[in-house]
């Protein structure tokens, strides 16, 4: 399969690459500095470099694929504006070029809880920001799965999660939300679903074929 993965220096984004390229798929990563290029390459992936941002369309970056992961985010230093310009907005223009170039796949790093939004302003307009992209992509008409990981770690991962529909607060190690897409990306029988996911006892495999 190719895949493009959007925030392509992101930490989650970072062990992604690694799976993907060990499991024999070709993956492309957009990021928007050129000194992360070699990151990328070392991680078995191929950049390019666009900021989605400054961009209107996407879709030439993005080129052709089977699957686009979103995994960019404006990051906690950042302020409201950044929240809507790149969690929301960056979000949508993958949406639109997917479309554009015939991709129907969409796997989506959303986060937990944004139903009933907590914490400061900027928070909450993160989570706003982070519901509206979810809620323009169940509405693209694309094959979508939206994956709401609890706070992210950077502990090793050890393939063992719990994933549900909702779940109370907790976390996971960013390679274990890695290895979920992973597993996503490789099973066409997951379309058009949501799930909360957190660190739990199931390996990865069990709890999705469970879920769906
Ligand atoms: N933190 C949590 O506990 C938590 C919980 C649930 C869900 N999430 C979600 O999970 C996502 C992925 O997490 P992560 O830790 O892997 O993210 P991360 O390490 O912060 O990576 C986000 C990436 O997005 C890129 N980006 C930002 N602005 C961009 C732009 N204009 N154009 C292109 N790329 C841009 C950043 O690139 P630069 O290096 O150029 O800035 C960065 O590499 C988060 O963004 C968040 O929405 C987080």
């Amino acid at each position: 399969m190719e895949i493009v993965i959007i925030g392509g220096h992101g930490k989650i984004a970072m062990h992604l690459h690694r799976i993907l390229k060990e499991k024999g798929h070709t993956v492309k990563g957009l990021i928007r500095k050129e000194e992360q290029a070699d990151d990328l390459r070392k991680a078995g992936a191929e950049p390019v470099i666009a900021d989605i941002e400054k961009e209107e369309d996407i879709s030439k970056y993005v080129g052709e694929a089977d699957a686009v992961v979103f995994a960019a985010g404006a990051g906690p230093g950042s302020g409201k504006e950044r929240k809507w310009s790149v969690d929301r907005d960056g979000a949508i223009k993958l949406i639109e070029a997917a479309k554009k170039n015939g991709i129907d796949r969409y796997v989506m790093i959303s986060a937990m809880g944004l139903e009933t939004p907590r914490g400061d302003e900027v928070f909450q307009v993160y989570q706003q920001a982070k519901a509206q992209a979810d809620e323009a992509l169940r509405n693209s008409g694309l094959n979508y799965v939206i994956v709401k990981p609890g706070r992210l770690t950077n502990d090793d991962g050890n393939g063992k999660v719990k994933l549900a529909e909702k779940l109370d607060r907790g976390e996971i190690p960013r390679e274990d939300v890695a290895q979920v897409i992973a597993a996503v990306l490789e099973d066409d029988s997951i379309e058009n679903v949501e799930f909360d996911l957190l660190s739990g006892e199931n390996d990865i495999e069990k709890a999705l074929l469970e879920f769906v």
